[in-house]
């Protein structure tokens, strides 16, 4: 089935073609441009650059699929969460193309799209699977029986570990969004030279909030002694200090249930020093681990159309008057 998928949850227009489970096109218009002078997301801003791109996103994605939208069979939009705004765009634009084109279209969960990420690439994961679903808004571990039956082991109490790299990076002026810039400085940096917390050590859910606050309480005491020179060591321990409790407890749910494989997604799973963390600790307790390719870590249309096509062929759909939802736990459902 050929299905155009449409994205606008937060900071990225996105569209894309998939068919049959393979992308056909994925086209992303970043917004960071405009929000990084504010060092964040301004909900306002977004609605209206989501507006402009929405339509020459959409074209693009045609356009590098190869075909026409008469020939799109069916769509799928994110309905939430996420900014309210910014998602009714993308679901206000589905629901006019499903209705002038008379196909059907389905509203998708977001984090549910991040996990369908990992059926996109090369090598994919068979259920049941552990999900560590971890970006700006959450840090989640579900098991996942099948595309629509999630159980949720452990989240996090407070900030998402996105969150915690982005508003670090606020405080050492590194712009936005920080994931990416503490991730590149972090290289020439020692891990061990700080000893930041890892919270809530026998548990599976997680706390980023008291590691902000250290770092907040470092930079004030060092004060106008904080040199240029030391941001390297206090990104990649601060960065070190997020990714062992991710790795750490996504593995300890993966063997307390018993689960032979574990899915990365999420905008954070982008972080190389994630990345090769898990990779590590896959191999050592002999687990399959699956993370998609960058491009399909942050946000995409290309999961939404994915995980759309399989509810679209399950016979799901959804009506004109399908409302947005900017909380929207992922529970399994039929
Ligand atoms: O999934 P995503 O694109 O949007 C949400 O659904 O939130 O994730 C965005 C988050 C941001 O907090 C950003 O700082 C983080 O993902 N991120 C990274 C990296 N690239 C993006 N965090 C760490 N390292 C990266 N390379
Ligand atoms: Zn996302």
């Amino acid at each position: 089935m050929l299905v155009l998928g449409i994205e606008s949850s937060c900071d990225e227009t996105a569209a894309a073609v998939v068919k049959d489970g393979k992308m056909r096109s994925n086209v992303i218009a970043s917004q960071i441009k405009a929000h990084s002078k504010y060092g964040g997301v301004v909900p306002e801003i977004a609605s209206r650059k989501h507006i402009e791109a929405i339509n020459p996103v959409i074209e693009q994605a045609l356009s590098d699929a190869g075909v026409g939208l008469n020939e799109i069979e069916g769509i799928a939009v994110t309905r939430g969460p996420g900014l309210i705004g910014s998602l009714l765009i993308g679901l206000t634009t589905a629901k006019a193309l499903a209705y002038a084109l008379n196909i059907p279209f389905v509203g998708v969960n977001h984090l549910e799209g991040h996990i369908t990420a990992a059926f996109l690439a090369d090598k994919v994961p068979q259920f049941p699977f552990a999900a560590l679903v971890v970006s700006g808004g959450h840090t989640n571990i579900y098991l996942v029986k099948n595309y629509h039956d999630f159980r949720l082991l452990g989240q996090t109490r407070d900030d998402a570990a996105g969150e915690a790299f982005d508003k670090a990076a606020k405080l050492l002026n590194l712009g936005y969004p920080g994931g990416v810039v503490i991730d590149k400085i972090a290289k020439s940096g020692n891990p061990k030279a700080i000893a930041f917390p890892r919270a809530m050590k026998d548990s599976v859910d997680f706390s980023f909030s008291g590691l902000k606050t250290s770092l907040l309480t470092m930079l004030k005491k060092r004060g106008s002694d904080f040199e240029e020179s030391q941001l390297p060591d206090v990104a990649a321990s601060y960065q070190e200090a997020i990714v062992d409790v991710l790795v750490e407890k996504t593995m300890r749910a993966v063997l307390d249930n018993d689960i032979r494989q574990v899915v990365v997604c999420g905008g954070v799973a982008a972080n190389g020093r994630l990345r090769e963390k898990f990779a590590e600790a896959a191999l050592k307790n002999k687990i399959d681990l699956f993370i998609p390719p960058i491009i399909l870590c942050t946000d995409n249309a290309a999961m939404i159309a994915a995980i759309g096509e399989i509810m679209l062929k399950s016979g799901r759909r959804d009506a004109l008057d399908l409302n947005a939802i900017s909380r929207w736990p992922l529970v399994a459902h039929p």
